[in-house]
């Protein structure tokens, strides 16, 4: 997943989904995974974690039990009042595991669109959920790219520009040097690879495909601090046989044979713009490559991966998604799944026929709810808030005088641990306004003054303030605690 980030950041157009779920871990920087030590058991304060002891220690355990692979066709639900860590804890865990496990963080609200079924962008992540690790042994050609040259030539049907015929590397290792003539399509993913001379790159034998596997240390000494990770000049012959590892999920297997593999004649093209949209992936697809990885499990070539598929705010699906849920964790490669929720009793969604639907706690049904090993999130207190905002002043650079720290504390333990956080940044700009490079108490004080908390505000309705009272309660636990 590391990888797969920095790839788009690089990239100059990063993909919007990919943007977007990088915006919502970020209020959670400071996560670094659930902080036990090796006997399991809370430190008070570690990895970014503080407090809430019990929750981590239980999400530790079924860590060991995903490890081990004992957590298949059950699921774990996070249940606690708003901003009691639920989804730092999920978070934390997805750090534990590492980025070898795929972890796939949903939204319960992404899964209504009008272009794809909810069922369908349920299995899409299910399966973005689970890895497949491929070793294959294969023809290369490796080494240290020490010429490039592309030959070009006038383009022989327009007439206008030029076209590539063919590229000439050289590849060295600590045996020789070895010069090959390429394909022009092969130049193509050279550049998409980023490939520059004095780079050690691999191409494979019968697909062309090029993999960059990093900087020649030949250059090592070139900077003192550079983003690239230097390998050593390969050793043997340029040509040889290697065993390549590659991290891939089923969903990725899916898009690979989704996408038209159209040709190169217009109509294929125009079809492609049409079909710009997302596609929907055939559950007959889906059967197929499920008989493929079968196959390659069987031969000895892959090994399923089961990663974690983290719903969070479970209580958006609906009772047709929980039908699904149910079905789909006792198939036979299904991932590991944490749910999370804030919701006590509520209404399941879609049971609203007439009036008042089905009531059930946190929103999911009954038979859901009996396949989940359920966590509690408990409210913190005082110093446990103070802890969190500390980390937070530190992670977002802000310095904060001792009595203001004092003051977003009771704040804090007033309203919520969010609200506490939230206010840090406008009270950080209304200081530097001000001049000031640190918050005091009475930049604390006008930022609470500007901003209405969730209680605050909703007082203000009740009394009538702000028009009409609310019609009821949202169920939140937060009403229950
Ligand atoms: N124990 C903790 N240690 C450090 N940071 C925490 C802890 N608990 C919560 N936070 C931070 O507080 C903020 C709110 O927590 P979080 O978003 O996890 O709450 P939540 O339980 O998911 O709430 P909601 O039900 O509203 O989704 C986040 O920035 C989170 O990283
Ligand atoms: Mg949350």
């Amino acid at each position: 997943m590391a990888a797969m980030a920095s790839g788009a950041s690089q990239s100059a157009v990063p993909l919007a989904s990919t943007a977007a779920r990088d915006a919502r871990i970020a209020t959670h920087s400071h996560i670094k995974g659930l902080g036990l030590d090796e006997h399991g058991v809370a430190i008070e304060l570690a990895r970014g974690f503080v407090g809430q002891k019990s929750a981590r220690e239980a999400c530790g355990l079924v860590l060991d039990l995903i490890r081990q692979r004992k957590f298949a066709g059950r699921a774990l639900l996070l249940a606690g009042g708003p901003g009691t860590g639920k989804t730092a804890l999920a978070l934390g865990m997805a750090h534990e595991l590492g980025h070898k496990v795929p972890f796939c963080p949903m939204v319960g609200s992404e899964v209504y669109s009008t272009e794809v079924k909810k069922t369908e962008v349920l299995m899409e992540n299910f399966r973005r959920a689970i890895g497949l690790r491929v070793r294959e042994t294969k023809e290369v050609y490796e080494g240290e790219l020490t010429e490039l040259t592309p030959t070009e030539a006038e383009n022989p049907l327009s007439g206008y520009g030029k076209t590539i015929v063919h590229v000439v590397i050289a590849l060295k290792t600590v045996k020789g040097t070895k010069q090959l003539r390429l394909d022009p399509s092969i130049y193509e993913s050279i550049l998409k690879e980023r490939v520059s001379v004095g780079d050690v790159i691999y191409i494979e034998a019968n697909t062309g495909a090029v993999k960059r596997v990093g900087r020649s240390d030949a250059y090592a000494t070139e900077f003192d601090l550079e983003a690239d990770e230097y390998v050593p000049l390969p050793k043997g012959d340029v040509q040889k046989r290697k065993e390549v590892v590659q991290d891939v999920t089923l969903h990725d297997l899916d898009m690979a044979n989704a996408k038209p593999q159209g040709g190169q004649d217009i109509m294929s093209v125009v079809g492609q713009l049409v079909k710009g949209r997302r596609t929907e992936i055939t559950d007959k697809l889906r059967a197929e490559i499920n008989k493929v990885v079968d196959k390659y499990i069987q031969q000895g070539i892959a090994e399923l991966v089961p990663g974690v598929l983290f719903i969070d705010e479970v209580h958006m699906l609906d009772i047709e998604c929980f039908t699904y849920l149910n079905r789909a964790l006792e198939s036979t490669i299904s991932p590991h799944v944490i749910l999370a929720t804030n919701r006590g009793q509520s209404t399941v969604r879609g049971t609203e026929f007439d009036g008042a639907g089905v009531t059930a706690p946190h929103g999911i049904p009954l038979d859901l709810l009996d396949r989940c090993m359920i966590v509690r999130t408990l409210p913190y207190s005082q110093d446990e808030i103070q802890g969190v905002i500390r980390i937070r002043t530190g992670i977002e650079g802000i310095v904060v005088a001792d009595d203001a720290l004092t003051k977003l504390t009771e704040l804090g333990a007033r309203t919520s641990l969010r609200f506490a956080l939230q206010i840090l940044a406008p009270a950080s700009v209304l200081a530097s306004v001000l001049g000031r490079s640190e918050i005091t108490v009475q930049d604390v004080e006008q930022a609470n003054s500007l901003f209405l908390d969730a209680r605050e505000s909703a007082r203000n309705l009740q009394s009538g303030m702000l028009g009409s009272a609310p019609s009821g309660s949202d169920g939140t636990l937060m009403d229950v605690a």
